[in-house]
C-alpha cells in the first residue's frame, strides 16, 4: 500500500477531486466521521487525515510515503522531504497586517502569529527590530486587544482582515499546498511512488495546458 497523509479541513476538500482525476480512488476520503485512517484497497492507497502542522513528520519519519501540506508548514519548519510538485490548490498569502489606519507604532513593534520563525525572518531580512509573540489561533484579535501592534497571517479571500478591522501592511510570502515525498520511500519504493506522482503531475497539467504559477520556486529534488 502506498501511504498518504493528507490535512484534515478546507485542503482536503480540494485534494480529493485532484487525486480522483489523477485516477486515484478518493471515495470515501470526505467520509462525514472520525475515522483517521481511509484505506482504498483495491487501489492500495492508504490516507492519513492529519493536523496540517503534522504532515511533515509523518512524511520525513517513514510513517507515510507522501503527504500533502501547505507552504506555510514547510516555511515554519523546515523538513527532510522531496518536495516534487506544486498541487495549485490552498492557494493564499502570508501577510503582515495591523489595525486600519492606524500608522506605526513608536518603539519595536511587537508581532502576534503562528509563524514565529517566518515573521523574524521576514522582519530580519528588512533590518527591522520586531518582539514576536506566538499564538496558536484567532491571530486578527490580538492588535483589536493591545497583545500586539501586528500579525503576520495568512490572508485567502481578506474577510477575516476586513471584518476585525485590520488592513494588510507587506507581503511575506506566497502560499499553495505541495506534495511532499518521504525521502527513502522515493528511492526504494519507486516503482509505486513515481507513476503516482506523474500520475498526479499530469492531471494538474494535462497536455498542451500551461502549468500554474506556482508562487515560487518548488525543490525538484529528485
Ligand atoms: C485562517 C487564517 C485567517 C483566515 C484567513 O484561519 O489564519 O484567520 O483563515 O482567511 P480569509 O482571508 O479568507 O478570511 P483558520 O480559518 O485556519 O483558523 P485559525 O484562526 O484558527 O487559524
Amino acid at each position: 500500500m502506498l501511504t498518504i497523509a493528507l490535512p484534515k479541513g478546507r485542503v482536503l476538500r480540494a485534494v480529493a477531486p485532484l487525486l480522483a482525476r489523477a485516477g486515484a480512488d478518493a471515495d470515501g476520503l470526505l467520509a462525514d466521521d472520525r475515522t483517521l485512517v481511509r484505506e482504498t484497497p483495491a487501489a492500495g492507497l492508504r490516507f492519513l487525515l492529519l493536523k496540517p502542522d503534522d504532515v511533515p513528520t509523518y512524511v520525513e519519519y517513514g510513517a507515510a510515503d507522501l503527504g500533502v501540506c501547505g507552504r506555510d508548514v514547510l516555511l515554519e519548519r523546515p523538513s527532510d522531504v522531496y518536495q516534487p510538485l506544486d498541487l495549485g490548490i490552498g492557494r493564499c498569502r502570508m501577510v503582515v497586517a495591523g489595525v486600519a489606519g492606524k500608522g506605526a507604532p513608536a518603539g519595536i513593534p511587537r508581532v502576534a502569529t503562528k509563524y514565529p520563525r517566518c515573521a523574524t525572518e521576514h522582519f530580519a531580512r528588512r533590518g527591522v527590530q520586531a518582539d514576536v509573540v506566538p499564538v496558536q489561533g484567532s491571530v486578527e484579535l490580538a492588535p483589536l486587544v493591545g497583545l500586539a501592534d501586528l500579525i503576520v497571517d495568512l490572508v485567502e479571500t481578506g474577510t477575516t482582515l476586513a471584518q476585525n478591522g485590520l488592513e494588510e501592511r507587506e507581503e511575506v510570502a506566497r502560499i499553495s499546498s505541495v506534495l511532499v515525498v518521504n525521502r527513502a520511500a522515493y528511492k526504494l519504493r519507486h516503482d509505486r511512488v513515481g507513476p503516482f506522482i506523474e500520475a498526479l503531475r499530469s492531471s494538474l497539467h494535462p497536455a498542451g495546458s500551461r502549468a500554474p504559477d506556482p508562487g515560487g520556486p518548488v525543490d525538484a529534488g529528485v
